[in-house]
This record gives structure tokens, C-alpha cells and sequence, in this order.
């Protein structure tokens, strides 16, 4: 189906301004344009969230006093030819308003008494009297029925406008702005003049480290995003034989079904790997075999219809029991988890969860023989990075890697407070054509992800419902595989 009506030649009609429209007929298109009952929602109720969303917008406000903030939600990508990628709106914009629809531009403006005034700038309704409803691909006969501004304003509890009139009332605006870059290059043209890189850059810094600290709101979210990621984890337990018949791409599939019915998608791309690929960190092709004896690395988060997402690893046996030496790399792993989240409580560096870990895994690494002591000097020089290969965790949120524009001392040389969200997910990988290792390492990778909340008093792991213990997870395979 093209996304242009079709006239009587067969050929897609394309939208023409004066309502005149090859292969329409007068009547068809006076036709189209009546009949048609009034469907207003005059009885919705804000969302749950709109009290946070105010909070948020007033943190900001008072951040930039007397200037004019613009927070653009972006536009849809081509995909190819007449086709565009599932469209996600900017965590900023949603953050701050909680509404997600493309081409959404919130603009705080200055007030002269102080503070800012909101606005919503959005789509309105389609038009049937011009035959934009359903000529246009836009049109809400093609994609859907859109919230109409009054609509929007009861559910975001801000006014809302026509953003087809805000490029020229933005091109005529004078005072101070500041605008949100990257998303919407309509919107960054018409302030191309008034705008500098620099102020822009402290804009997109406050909004990525307001979120570090989230609020309760936010909290719900992540844990019914980890809630659904573990049905997904028991989903693809369930269905091994399949994936063993198939490839990665059938666990892939099923974690995907999860994230479809019950949030709004995967939070990234979910990295199923299976034997050697487990060491290819960011394994996403999912193309390759699933074998009996192998161990299965499951990364992968369900993100919920609020965007945020959460960030779980299991590494599984695929044929539900340890091998010894897949066992012995994986307690080891466990083990500088463990390390890892004891280290997590408010007050704490942020760096001490990593370092923590990171101890653990270069002690075993001597021990083993693999790298030479003492364990002093192999963290000094990083010699264990040969194989623990990654950071020991990240922020987590509206985004995977979450708060990425925060300055250094607010994150990695910061502190951690009650309210983050952070990933503790230690890893070793044995790479398969790595010679200074013996054999039996060889192709092993183990990676154990888990998102951990800071609290008043220490930490709460939110994804603990998925067993990490080396026992733990064969016996609830068992079950699982039993079912
Ligand atoms: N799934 C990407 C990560 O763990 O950071
Ligand atoms: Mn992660
Ligand atoms: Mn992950």
C-alpha cells in the first residue's frame, strides 16, 4: 500500500494544495469531507506521570531564568523510500512532558513577572475539510488518529498549540534561547541565528543529569520494565529447543514478543549469543547456532510504554547444567557481582562498585594462572581488561546508557545518591583465538547483569527475581525446562 490515495488510474494521487486532486472526483472529494461524527474526548484524564513532568519543567525553569527553552521531540527517519523507522521521541522532550508524538516541540517561555510558560506545540487533528485526513500519508486516515490539541492539553496539563505556525513565531522571537539540538532541523533553522553551540550544549547537560537522581514515577517504571525482562528470560528458557533448532534469532524473537505485548519495545537491541559470540560484546546479529553444551549470554531489557528500560544479563548453559570450567569462569563473574552491588549505597563513589569488581575478577585471573601477580600490580597496569573488556556498569533510565551527556563529576567522578539507577554487570571473555589462555577457556564468555537501585540506606536490586547464583540458575532452568 502506498500512503497516498489512489486514483482511478491506479497511480497514488499526491496531496495538491487548492483541493485539487488528479483522479479525485468533485463529489468523492465533497463527500470526504462530511460525515464524519464528532469524536472529542472532553472527559480524559491527565497521565500519571503529569505531576512529575511539572516538577521537572519548574527544576528547569528555574535553571534558565528569562530565556526561552525549546525541547524538540524530532521527526520521523526514512527508512527507505516511503517508509521511516518506528519513531521514538527524544527522552528529553518526553521527560519533560511525558508525551512522545513526532514533530512535538515544547517551548518554555519566559515569563516577565518570572518563571516560564509552557506550551505543547503538536500536530492538530487532520483537516477533512482541505483533504489532508486522507489524501496526505500524514493524514490521520494513513497513521492514525492524533490527540486533538484540547485533548493533549487535559492529558499533559499544559496548553497546546499548532506547530506548523512555531518555526515562524520562533524565527520572530527575540530574547535569549536555547534549544535542544539533534533532533528537529526545522526547528534548529529557525533559530539558527539566535542560538550558540556552547549555550545549547549546558542546555542538553542539565536535562541528561536531572535524570541521574529518579523519582518515584520513574522508579515504578524501571521495576515493571525489569518485571517484564524477567517473563522474557522465562520466556526463552522455555523455548530452547527451539532456538536449538533454529539459531539466535528464535530467542531474539521471543524475547521480542514479550517486549511487544507488554511494553513498547526492546530497550536496545537484545544480544543473544550463544558459544563463542558471548565474547563479541555487542553480539546483535543473533544469526548463529545454539548448541547443546554451549552457554547462551542473554542481554537484553523489555522498555516499557514510558520509554524506560531495563538492562539484564544471564549467561545460561544451554542445556541447563554448568560445565566445571564454564562453572568456574562463572562464579568468578558472580562473585565480582556480588563484590560489585555491596558497593553500591548512597555516598559511595560511583567508582567503587567497578573497582570492586574488577579486585575480584583479578584475583581469580592469578589465581588461575593467567595473568602474573601480584593482583596490585595486574590492576595498576589494567592487565585483567584483556578479558574483563568493559566498564562494570552504567546509568540506566529513559536511555540503556543513560544521562550520556552528564559531566564527569556529576557521574563517573560523582557520588551516589538515593534515587539512581545503575547497572552492575562484571564480565569475562576468553576470546576464542586467544593463545595465552589454555584451551578450555577458549570461546567462554560470562557476562551477569543486574539493575540496581540506590536507596537511603544501601541498594535495592530490582531484576533480583532472575537467580545469578550458579545453582540457582540450573535449578530454575530445570523448572522452566521441566514446564
Ligand atoms: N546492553 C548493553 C549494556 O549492557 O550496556
Ligand atoms: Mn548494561
Ligand atoms: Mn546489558
Amino acid at each position: 500500500m502506498e500512503s497516498d490515495a489512489e486514483g482511478e488510474s491506479g497511480k497514488p494521487v499526491k496531496q495538491r494544495k487548492n483541493g485539487l486532486y488528479p483522479g479525485v472526483s468533485d463529489e468523492l472529494a465533497e463527500s470526504m469531507k462530511s460525515g464524519w461524527a464528532d469524536t472529542e474526548l472532553r472527559d480524559l484524564a491527565p497521565i500519571a506521570q503529569a505531576a512529575e513532568t511539572a516538577a521537572r519543567r519548574a527544576a528547569l525553569s528555574e535553571r534558565f531564568p528569562g530565556e526561552r527553552l525549546v525541547v524538540p521531540a524530532g521527526n520521523l527517519k526514512t527508512r527507505s523510500n516511503d517508509t521511516e523507522y518506528p519513531f521514538r521521541a527524544s527522552v528529553e522532550y518526553a521527560y519533560l512532558t511525558g508525551n512522545q508524538t513526532e514533530d512535538g516541540v515544547l517551548v518554555l517561555e519566559p515569563r516577565v513577572s518570572g518563571g516560564h510558560t509552557a506550551t505543547i506545540y503538536l500536530l492538530p487533528r487532520s483537516d477533512r475539510e482541505n483533504g489532508e485526513f486522507w489524501l496526505s500519508g500524514q493524514g490521520e486516515l494513513w497513521v492514525g488518529r492524533r490527540h486533538s490539541l484540547g485533548e493533549a492539553e487535559r492529558l499533559y496539563g499544559v496548553p497546546a498549540s499548532d506547530v506548523r505556525r512555531l518555526p515562524d513565531a520562533l524565527r520572530e522571537a527575540t530574547g535569549p534561547v536555547r534549544v535542544v539540538r539533534g533532533y528537529d532541523a526545522g526547528i534548529e533553522a529557525a533559530l539558527t541565528d539566535k542560538v550558540t553551540a556552547e549555550r545549547d550544549e549546558e542546555l542538553r547537560v542539565f536535562l541528561s543529569e536531572q535524570r541521574l537522581v529518579k523519582d518515584d514515577f520513574e522508579i515504578g517504571e524501571l521495576q515493571k520494565a525489569v518485571d517484564s525482562t524477567v517473563r522474557g528470560f522465562e520466556d526463552v528458557v522455555r523455548v530452547l529447543d527451539k532456538a536449538e533448532a533454529t539459531s539466535e534469532r528464535y530467542i531474539e524473537g521471543t524475547f521480542f514478543l514479550r517486549a511487544r505485548v507488554e511494553g513498547n519495545d526492546v530497550g536496545y537491541g537484545s544480544i543473544c549469543a550463544s558459544g563463542a559470540h558471548a565474547c563479541t560484546l555487542h553480539w546483535v546479529r543473533n544469526d548463529g547456532p545454539v548448541r547443546s553444551g554451549d552457554l547462551l549470554l542473554l542481554d537484553a531489557g523489555v522498555e516499557t510504554h514510558t520509554y524506560y528500560t531495563a538492562d539484564v544479563t544471564r549467561t545460561l548453559p544451554v542445556n541447563g547444567r554448568f560445565s566445571a570450567i564454564q562453572r568456574k569462569i562463572y562464579d568468578a563473574v558472580y562473585d565480582a557481582q556480588e563484590a560489585g552491588i555491596a558497593a553500591v549505597r548512597p555516598g559511595a563513589k560511583y567508582r567503587d562498585f567497578h573497582d570492586a569488581s574488577q579486585r575480584v575478577l583479578a584475583e581469580r585471573l592469578v589465581e588461575w594462572g593467567l595473568v602474573e601477580g601480584p593482583v596490585e600490580r595486574v590492576l595498576e597496569l589494567g592487565l585483567q581488561r584483556r578479558w574483563t573488556l568493559h566498564g562494570t556498569g552504567h546509568m540506566l533510565g529513559m536511555d540503556v546508557h543513560d544521562c550520556a551527556a552528564a559531566r564527569t563529576e556529576s557521574y563517573v567522578d560523582g557520588v551516589l545518591e538515593p534515587g539512581m539507577c545503575l547497572t552492575v554487570e562484571p564480565g569475562l571473555y576468553f576470546q576464542a583465538d586467544d593463545l595465552t589462555v589454555p584451551e578450555e577457556y577458549r570461546g567462554i564468555g560470562v557476562r551477569i547483569e543486574d539493575d540496581v537501585l540506590v536507596t537511603g540506606e544501601g541498594n535495592r536490586n530490582l531484576s533480583a527475581a532472575l537467580p545469578r547464583e550458579g545453582a540457582a540458575v540450573e535449578a530454575w532452568m530445570a523448572g522452566l525446562l521441566r514446564g
